[in-house]
């Protein structure tokens, strides 16, 4: 049995790791077609999470594993695709001054495209280590010639991101699907406490039915794990 199970694991990275190039370059060529200037940043997420044995889902679950926490519904990973960004972003209207912080940030790079494409300040907080340093060393690389890239405003922290202060975002993204109701419910706590009104919150799957926020669009879309359905609220006045 346990051979069988052993055979099945095996088939299973064998056959992620071989689409994964394939999944990764379709989406590559639509994001570069309307933002060319995310080449050299995809192409570090490239190098570090697809032509590789071990893709984003497999460092998450080994970093789990070593710290006990595998069976932690909080800590299930999922991603948000490349070419969902394009679909998220489309119709938001962004001010200069808006600071976009991502609660679960995973492999950071909907903060990296928040920031290169937009020039506005991007903070993403996880709890798995790993995407941190990732994060930041692709940050490091792309600084360096032959890129040259600026980050100023781009941060990432190895947090649980309940203990952030929530005052410092303006527009929010939490990929929520597998948080459990109680952790849903200590984000929107810290939100309605710390945030101004027309701070904004972008989620995934679940409604929110609270009189205190505004529902200003929805977008269906792809994810790593299916269809679903993004939803932009707003704190009110
Ligand atoms: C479904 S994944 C989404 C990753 C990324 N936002 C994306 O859309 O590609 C959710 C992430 O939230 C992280 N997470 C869950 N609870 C957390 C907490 N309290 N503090 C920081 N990160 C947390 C998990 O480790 C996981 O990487």
């Amino acid at each position: 049995m346990l051979n069988l199970h052993r055979l099945i694991g095996f088939v299973y990275r064998k056959v992620d790791q071989l689409s994964r190039p394939f999944i990764f370059n379709r989406q590559k060529k639509q994001i570069l077609a309307k933002y060319p200037q995310l080449r050299p940043v995809m192409e570090a997420f490239e190098r570090r999470y697809i032509r590789v044995q071990y893709g984003a889902h497999d460092i998450s679950l080994m970093e789990r594993i070593h710290r006990k926490i595998a069976q932690d519904e909080r800590y299930i990973y999922g991603a948000t695709p490349w070419v969902a960004l394009l679909r998220l972003t489309e119709k938001l209207e962004l001010r200069p001054d808006e600071v976009f912080v991502e609660l679960g940030c995973g492999t950071g790079h909907f903060c990296f495209f928040m920031q290169q494409v937009f020039g506005i300040q991007a903070i993403g907080l996880e709890a798995l280590n790993t995407f941190i340093l990732n994060a930041k060393e692709i940050m490091t690389e792309l600084s360096e010639p032959p890129y040259n890239l600026h980050f100023e405003g781009l941060q990432f922290h190895n947090l649980d991101f309940l203990h952030f202060n929530f005052s410092r975002g303006t527009l929010f993204y939490a990929a929520w699907t597998c948080f459990p109701v109680t952790l849903r419910e200590a984000i929107l706590d810290k939100f309605f406490k710390e945030c101004k009104p027309g701070t904004r919150l972008l989620v995934l799957t679940h409604t929110l039915e609270d009189p205190r926020l505004e529902l200003l669009s929805e977008v269906e879309t792809f994810f790593s794990w299916g269809k679903d359905v993004a939803r932009l609220y707003q704190k009110r006045e």
